[in-house]
């Protein structure tokens, strides 16, 4: 099934989102396949935000994205990854509708509390990127309550 990559920013874990953000995935029926606390390097972030590297606010993001812990996740399901980006909302958390996790807990878009890949084939590059060492195979015994 597919598989996005989701992590709480360093903001999202010194404001105490942790749960708040796992449990919006959890109730929509998603699954959580992997998951660690850790901090990054920046060479790490870097790599992790290549395809922004033009950007004038990139040296700022790695600065963010390093300056404490973050929780990285691999979460599954059904359109994960559209359907998890539309559980984030818009980028600039101005934009992003009530309801959504950036409209409801964050204010700036330098500290929007949550990344989720934009694609099944980043989700792809990132679960590697995050997750060397693989994910632990396990199969909800909710499933046949969730999908017909
Ligand atoms: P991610 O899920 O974190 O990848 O966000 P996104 O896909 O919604 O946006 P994008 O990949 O374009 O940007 C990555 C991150 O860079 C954003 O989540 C913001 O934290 C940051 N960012 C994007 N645009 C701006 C900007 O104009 N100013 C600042 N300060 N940060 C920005
Ligand atoms: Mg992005």
């Amino acid at each position: 099934m597919e598989q996005s990559f989701i992590m709480i920013k360093p903001d999202g874990v010194q404001r105490g989102l942790v749960g708040e953000i796992i449990s919006r995935f959890e109730k929509k029926g998603f699954y959580l396949k992997g998951m660690k606390l850790l901090t990054v390097e920046k060479s790490f972030a870097e790599k992790h935000y290549a395809d922004l590297s033009a950007k004038p606010f990139f040296p700022g993001l790695v600065e963010y994205i390093v300056s404490g812990p973050v929780v990285a996740m691999v979460w599954e399901g059904k359109n994960v990854v559209v359907t998890g980006r539309k559980i984030i909302g818009a980028t600039n958390p101005s934009d992003s509708a009530p309801g959504t996790i950036r409209g409801d807990l964050a204010i700036e878009v330098g500290r929007n509390v949550i990344h989720g890949s934009d694609s099944i084939e980043s989700a792809r590059k990132e679960i590697a990127l995050w997750f060397p060492e693989g994910i632990a195979a396990w199969h909800s015994s909710q499933h046949p309550w969730i999908y017909e």
